[in-house]
């Protein structure tokens, strides 16, 4: 069968989709450009409203293409399929397979039936108790089309979060934490850095949580990341999402211990005001988030901080909102996500009140991504003039014809065509 995967979300989506398209071509399939498919997989996100409505435009979009033609049909996997689960089947008669964040490891086979068998549907959407090991786990040593960035992986050490933070849905859709078995984890690193990849990003809701669950055989974050960064051959290793309240001063020291630890992280802040940050169930406050910051900048002075924000949490008041304006004048990230808040379904935060006028979060979001584009060029423009060593993982998308340049990026995780 010839095959598109379409992906939203996060870097965790987004390694599943890669995967998921690997496991199908080991199966036969072939991966075609979208117009030429005959199944579609949506890899979905629900974290916002946004996200979650990109995948029903996606579908109304596609429902002519798949039309009354014999054969085709659709697959929802990811977040929104968990969340809605058959539900999509009644919505759109052409979607055959729903499956969720524990059916990925069965989705292939699940496919492959679907193809055989034109009258049936089939839903995966049961979390399981452990991490599943999924069939085919590595790329091929060559560099297949689609697959760019055959010197760069992704390596899930975990799945699901336990934080329920107030406004977030991941934990009801991605389901309760579950790490993987360090012994697997090192296996795949060992393997993709003897297959010739430099670069590997550890992936999970929460890093820093590692083990927690107690179905780490009992190594610590901080002794996985030891293991993982002394494998031969692996010049470069980050990691993402790490939550403050569990980044462990021996995760703090590992940027000194380590070389190939990139001096870039991922710290999502939300908010700089201790009443909301309260609110938000996120069990730090400013004072720990700017010790952490000291830390992490007395272990690696170059450090690159990257960081995600809501504006507009219900409750939020101008003033909390300057903290949070102040928070970055303070920590000055390199680069930050921010978003509008928005409720979702199940969450704690849907039921507070009172809602922030959305034309004020609104005006809010924009005064502070105009800080941010301050900051930010503030912080290239301290790059100018510098050298940096870049790993090269393809053609850059942003000059073609003659002349053609490459892109990749450095150290610090910043994207240099
Ligand atoms: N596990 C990661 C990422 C979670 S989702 C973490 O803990 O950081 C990515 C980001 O989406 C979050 O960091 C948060 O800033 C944003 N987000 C999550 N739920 C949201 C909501 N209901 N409204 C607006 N932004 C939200
Ligand atoms: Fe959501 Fe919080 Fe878990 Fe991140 S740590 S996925 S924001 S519940
Ligand atoms: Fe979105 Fe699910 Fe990732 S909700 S952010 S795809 S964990």
């Amino acid at each position: 069968m010839k095959f598109a995967v379409i992906t939203f979300g996060c870097q965790m989506n987004v390694h599943d989709s890669q995967w998921l398209a690997r496991a199908m071509r080991a199966r036969g399939w072939e991966e075609v450009p979208e117009a030429e498919a005959e199944v579609f997989i949506l890899n979905t996100c629900s974290v916002r409203e946004k996200p979650e409505q990109k995948v029903y435009s996606c579908l109304g979009r596609l429902a002519p293409l798949i039309g009354r033609a014999p054969g085709r049909f659709a697959a929802v996997g990811g977040c929104v399929a968990q969340q809605v689960g058959r539900g999509f089947f009644e919505r759109f008669p052409f979607v055959r397979l729903v499956f969720g964040a524990d059916g990925v490891a069965r989705a292939p086979k699940a496919l492959d039936e679907l193809a055989r068998d034109p009258r049936a549907r089939v839903s995966l959407l049961d979390f399981l108790p452990g991490y599943e090991e999924r069939e085919q786990a590595l790329p091929p040593a060559e560099v297949t089309a689609g697959e760019a960035t055959a010197v760069s992986a992704f390596v899930n050490i975990m799945q699901g979060c336990d934080n329920f933070c107030t406004y977030c849905i991941v934990p009801f859709v991605r389901g309760r934490q579950k790490s993987r078995a360090p012994s697997e984890v090192l296996a795949e690193c060992r393997a993709l850095a003897a297959r010739g990849v430099r670069e590997i990003t550890l992936l999970g809701q929460n890093v820093n949580a590692f083990g927690l669950d107690g179905q780490g055989q009992g190594v610590s974050f901080a002794a996985l990341l030891d293991q993982v960064a002394g494998l031969p051959g692996l010049s470069r290793l980050r990691f993402t999402t790490s939550h403050p309240k569990d980044l462990a001063p021996e995760v703090v020291e590992a940027f000194a211990r380590h070389e190939n630890l990139c001096p870039q992280l991922h710290l999502p802040l939300q908010a700089g005001s201790d009443a909301v940050l309260k609110r938000m169930g996120r069990r730090y406050d400013r004072a720990r988030y700017l010790s952490l910051v000291r830390d992490l900048r007395s272990a690696r002075p170059d450090l690159a901080l990257t960081t995600d924000l809501i504006v507009g949490f219900p409750g939020e008041t101008e003033e909390d909102f300057g903290q949070t304006l102040e928070m970055m004048e303070t920590v000055r990230f390199a680069g930050a996500f921010s978003f509008k808040y928005c409720d979702r379904p199940g969450t704690a935060a849907e039921r507070m009140e009172p809602k922030v006028d959305a034309a004020q979060a609104g005006e809010r979001l924009a005064r502070l991504q105009n800080l941010q584009d301050r900051i930010t060029e503030g912080y290239l423009g301290e790059q100018v003039g510098r050298e940096v060593t870049v790993l090269v993982e393809g053609p850059s998308r942003r000059q073609d014809g003659a002349g053609a340049g490459a892109m990749g990026r450095d150290a610090w995780g910043r994207v240099v065509n």
